[in-house]
């Protein structure tokens, strides 16, 4: 998508700005009330112009389609905010945003910088944090947004908006305080045109102000792309990768004054945060045969490095020094780390031969997973689909470095 023009901006404020009026909020409800009702998009529009005017009718629709996607985040939040497409894509999830404050405010600031706003996830969890806050966008509409949901959640008093350039504001940062705040949160902005921006000196800010505010402003988070280079991180910065239900939401660099320790893993399963943490790199983890069992360690805890600890503590080795595929002769009971597999046949991988032992268990049913392999897991699953009542996890991987299937878990 092309940047808006500056007429489209200020007519999305004004479209916003309506809408926080109660002509606006009864717009709203009546929105709502349709698309919970299940009324299809034109007819909605037609019975909405008809109802509230043309003038109220497609922002409020547009909104209360948006509250629909942001419910499962924010919950019953998502029905007092405003959200466009593009921040709601970018906005984090509340729950980390509040760890994420109160972590950055646990060493007693008490005014922070949230720099790129957007529709003001991170301002609304700091100000809740007990911070106040000033949050800064180069983007009108990201302004209007933040300033809405901060009064609509009830912490406007906390809140001042303005607009700032965050490159600036970083560049002018004097005695490890930016925008005349002892803390700040930057979280750049890593999409353009509905792409992701893998090179970290093209974000916005670029990396350049991350670099900078990390080095000025030692009681700081940036929040950066999970499959951000190690080597990028300065000396005394922790990176810490967090995932929930198995899948990387979000990478953080911690200023010197908040980083407690080297690298951090923190795994969030059913809603209990685990937390595994090195004060320096642990180095790899050995290599060997294929033992008992197969563990797939957490993503959160690849990326950060530290597959050796989980190792060690289940005294387990890698398949091959190359792949991040544990193994040891017991399973990991209760790791939050690791999910493991009962290893039932280990064989070349070769699809007939890998057919013709599966039939000869009975299993019918196969889930493929993949690691250091080409093959397309979906399409393997079809391929060894067949008639049998049983089922299996295959793992397709390198093993010494030579192409393995693993039969996991047959049943
Ligand atoms: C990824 S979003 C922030 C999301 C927000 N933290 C949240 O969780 O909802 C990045 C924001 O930074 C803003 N931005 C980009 N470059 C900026 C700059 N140089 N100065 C200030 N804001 C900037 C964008 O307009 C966008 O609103």
């Amino acid at each position: 998508m092309d940047r808006p023009s500056e007429e489209q901006t200020a007519e999305t404020v004004r479209q916003l700005r309506a809408l926080t009026t109660p002509e606006g909020a009864a717009a709203l409800a009546r929105a709502a009330a349709l698309l919970a009702e299940g009324v299809d998009a034109v007819a909605a529009l037609t019975r909405l112009r008809a109802e509230v005017g043309t003038d109220l009718a497609g922002p409020a629709w547009g909104i209360a389609r948006q509250r629909q996607n942001a419910r499962a985040t924010f919950g019953a939040d998502a029905d007092r905010m405003l959200f466009t497409g593009d921040t709601l894509e970018q906005a984090g999830r509340p729950e980390l945003a509040a760890r994420r404050a109160a972590r950055l405010l646990a060493g007693g600031a008490d005014s922070v910088a949230d720099l790129g706003c957007a529709a003001g996830t991170d301002t609304i969890a700091l100000a809740r944090a007990g911070a106040r806050v000033l949050a800064v966008d180069v983007d009108p509409v990201a302004r209007e947004l933040t300033a809405a949901n901060a009064e609509a959640l009830g912490v406007a008093d906390d809140v001042w908006v303005v607009a700032g350039d965050a490159v600036e504001l970083v560049a002018a940062a004097r005695g490890g305080e930016v925008a005349g705040c002892g803390a700040a949160v930057l979280d750049p902005a890593r999409r353009a045109g509905g792409r992701r921006l893998l090179d970290p000196d093209r974000w916005s800010p670029p990396w350049s102000t991350v670099a900078e505010l990390l080095a000025k402003v030692p009681t700081s988070v940036v929040k950066v792309a999970p499959g951000l280079d190690h080597d990028r991180v300065p000396d005394g910065v922790e990176a810490e990768w967090v995932s929930v239900g198995g899948s990387i939401v979000e990478a953080l660099l911690w200023g010197g004054a908040v980083s407690a320790t080297w690298r951090r893993a923190t795994v969030v399963r059913d809603g209990e945060f685990h937390e595994l943490t090195a004060d320096a790199d642990p180095g790899p983890a050995p290599a060997g045969p294929v033992r008992a069992w197969l563990h797939e360690p957490d993503p959160a805890v690849i990326r950060s490095g530290l597959v050796s600890l989980v190792a060690a503590d289940l005294g387990a080795t890698l398949v091959d020094p190359t792949i991040a595929y544990l193994t040891s002769d017991g399973p990991a009971v209760g790791s939050p780390w690791v999910s493991s597999y009962r290893v039932d046949e280990v064989l070349p991988f070769n699809l007939k031969k890998l057919k013709a032992l599966l039939r000869g268990h009975g299993v019918g049913r196969v889930v493929v997973k993949k690691r250091g392999s080409a093959i397309e897991p979906e399409t393997l699953a079809r391929q060894l689909r067949g008639p049998g009542s049983g089922a299996a996890t295959v793992v397709v991987t390198r093993v010494d470095g030579a192409p393995t299937a693993l039969v996991c878990d047959v049943t």
